[in-house]
């Protein structure tokens, strides 16, 4: 039940219609007994400043889960960043204090690790395509090489932010292979979709379709439809997948604790 006293969060996305942080969290919500509502708040790229004055004046505002296309913007309007989100030049979270100041975080790269693992997937010494260089492909990128991948190929529609994304990983990970390529599955084990491709029915496949085989995961950041156009070709050319709803669903309860959201006493 709504009332008075219950904290709200928003959701910051465009297009909206396929965010599923509302209804997961608020699920999370009513199990642990959270007195909290997630909203959903269809913010265009060009308000987002607007709009975000007005959410720091919002009293009962405890913060906001942010996704396309605002991950990588909110930074330059928080007061304080927390330090995945400086690795990461990137948040999906953001905490509203008392006085109205701005805290973000990154969870993304904890959430699609927690998520392969909770999959039985290790990507310890594997060779891993990652297609993007935007906010959650950036978080996944650092969190792969952290997580022990041997080699890391960066394939991006804007190829400089592939070369400074590549340059980033490979300077804080040393140990990975980091380099910039096409988005050419053959020779790779994980492929990633770090794109926005696949939240229209009409998007491209963001890989080459024809190299995926038996022996490579391919995985997803897109969340709705559960299964992607890639994620059924992957299939059907006998790939294992790893859906969408894994990296925010393993990062939930990370979420809740950084938002404060905790259960009526
Ligand atoms: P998010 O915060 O969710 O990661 P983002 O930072 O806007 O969103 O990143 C979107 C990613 O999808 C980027 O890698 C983007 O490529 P560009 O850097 O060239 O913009 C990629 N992307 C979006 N639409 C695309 C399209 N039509 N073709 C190829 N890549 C696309």
């Amino acid at each position: 039940m709504i009332t008075g006293h219950t904290d709200l969060y928003g959701v910051l996305a465009d297009p909206i219609a396929q965010v599923r942080a509302p209804e997961v969290m608020n699920a999370f919500f009513a199990a642990q007994d959270v007195d909290a509502v997630v909203v959903p708040m269809w913010v265009a790229t060009g308000d987002l400043a607007a709009v975000w004055d007005g959410l720091r004046r919002l009293n009962n505002l405890k913060g906001l889960i942010v996704t396309v296309p605002h991950k990588a913007a909110v930074l330059d309007l928080c007061d304080s960043i927390g330090s995945a989100a400086r690795q990461v030049g990137a948040a999906n979270v953001v905490r509203r204090t008392a006085d109205g100041r701005m805290v973000c975080d990154m969870f993304d790269g904890k959430g699609f690790l927690g998520g392969l693992k909770g999959q039985d997937y290790d990507p310890r010494g594997r060779r891993a395509l990652l297609v993007g260089a935007g906010g959650a492909a950036s978080a996944i990128g650092f969190a792969l090489a952290e997580a022990g991948c041997a080699a890391l190929t960066i394939a991006n529609r804007t190829e400089e932010k592939a070369v400074q994304l590549a340059a980033r990983v490979a300077d804080a990970y040393p140990a990975c292979d980091v380099t910039v390529g096409a988005p050419e599955p053959a020779g790779h084990d994980l492929i990633v979709n770090g794109t926005s491709l696949g939240l229209r029915s009409e998007d491209p496949l963001p890989v080459r379709p024809e190299a995926l085989g038996p022996g490579m995961m391919v995985a997803e950041v897109i969340m709705k439809p559960e299964t992607t156009p890639l994620l059924e070709r992957a299939m059907a050319a006998g790939c294992a997948i790893h859906q969408g709803c894994y990296m925010l669903d393993a990062q939930i309860a990370l979420l809740a604790d950084f938002l404060g959201a905790v259960p009526r006493r």
